[in-house]
């Protein structure tokens, strides 16, 4: 793999040999020396042009972890603001002898534009992940929380796999779906208004619900969504208390699930419009290692562009 752009069409065997290889690397955190020498050499460039708190940071600890040298780059006092295109930032970072961009951006497709251009220019030794664009793609999210399931239920072929909120959205719900599709996941539900749907979703395989106590009955695994109001305009926005009402995750709509199920958000949260503090925090919430498994999962993925 040269780039990881998307988990659509990521074949099966690719996400199990990135998960197989997270495993190990979870077990560095508690060693003395938690260096492996991968990408001793290498340049690695955060370019987040959205905010970012877990994906930004982790990335930086895995990167720095495999030995890489890492630069992150400050979108707001860097040239992008004088006006300067994405393009000629990354040839000027390219440049500077970059070897991996990790990029997140409002734009859904601008890493899959880089991974062209970076082609067109003859600069394919440079890998391109992605961070997040747009409502379009979170492949390393969707492959952290893969390996968060398989940590938790061991299984994939046996789970029905709740997803919840705005799901039209969340570049997380669309690369979720197609990761648990592709790992065999029979039964996956989409509980959320109408409103937040994407048309068609039923054709990524989904089981759609409107109803949240109907759509967690014995589900195995929930995941849940952060309302996008950065990409909503007002029509469209539900009140925080309306959707906390019919949707926010409480302690009696989880009572539906089974009784092992558990809980997940990629964050960040907010804490009374679509989960219950004493679900986020409660015994059946996984968030807080979601958060640490992101790193041996980057870790991972950037090992195996690398071509370890
Ligand atoms: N899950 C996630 O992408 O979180 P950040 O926006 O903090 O990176």
């Amino acid at each position: 793999l040269q780039h990881l752009l998307t988990i659509e069409g990521l074949p099966r065997d690719v996400i199990i040999g990135i998960l197989d290889a997270a495993r190990p690397l979870t077990e560095l955190a508690g060693q003395e020396e938690k260096k492996l020498a991968t990408l001793r050499g290498k340049s690695v460039f955060n370019l987040f042009f959205e905010n970012s708190t877990r994906t930004r940071t982790t990335f930086e600890i895995a990167a720095k972890r495999l030995s890489a040298d890492v630069i992150n780059l400050n979108i707001n006092t860097s040239s992008t603001a004088k006006g300067e295109t994405l393009l000629d930032t990354v040839d000027n970072l390219a440049a500077m002898q970059a070897d991996m961009f990790v990029v997140r951006h409002a734009t859904s497709g601008a890493p899959h534009l880089m991974a062209r251009h970076l082609a067109a220019t003859r600069q394919d030794h440079i890998h391109v992940v992605n961070a997040g664009d747009g409502r379009h793609a979170h492949p390393t999210q969707a492959l952290l929380d893969m390996y968060t399931i398989r940590h938790f239920k061991r299984e994939f072929h046996n789970l029905t796999v709740a997803i919840v909120g705005d799901i039209l959205h969340s570049r997380v719900a669309r690369s979720q779906i197609h990761a648990l599709t592709t790992l065999g996941v029979p039964e996956i539900r989409a509980i959320a208004p109408k409103t937040l749907l994407p048309t068609g979703v039923e054709k990524m395989g989904v089981r759609v619900c409107h109803d949240m106590k109907e759509g967690l009955r014995g589900v195995d695994v929930v995941m849940m969504l952060r309302l996008q109001n950065e990409r909503m305009s007002g029509a469209l926005l539900p009140s925080a208390q309306e959707f906390f009402k019919s949707y926010g995750l409480t302690p009696d709509k989880l009572a539906q699930a089974k009784p092992d199920a558990i809980v997940m958000h990629p964050g960040p949260m907010n804490r009374g419009v679509e989960i219950d503090s004493a679900v986020a925090d409660g015994r059946q919430s996984v968030i807080l290692p979601q958060v640490t498994f992101g790193i041996a999962v980057r870790m991972a993925v950037m090992g195996m562009l690398a071509g370890n």
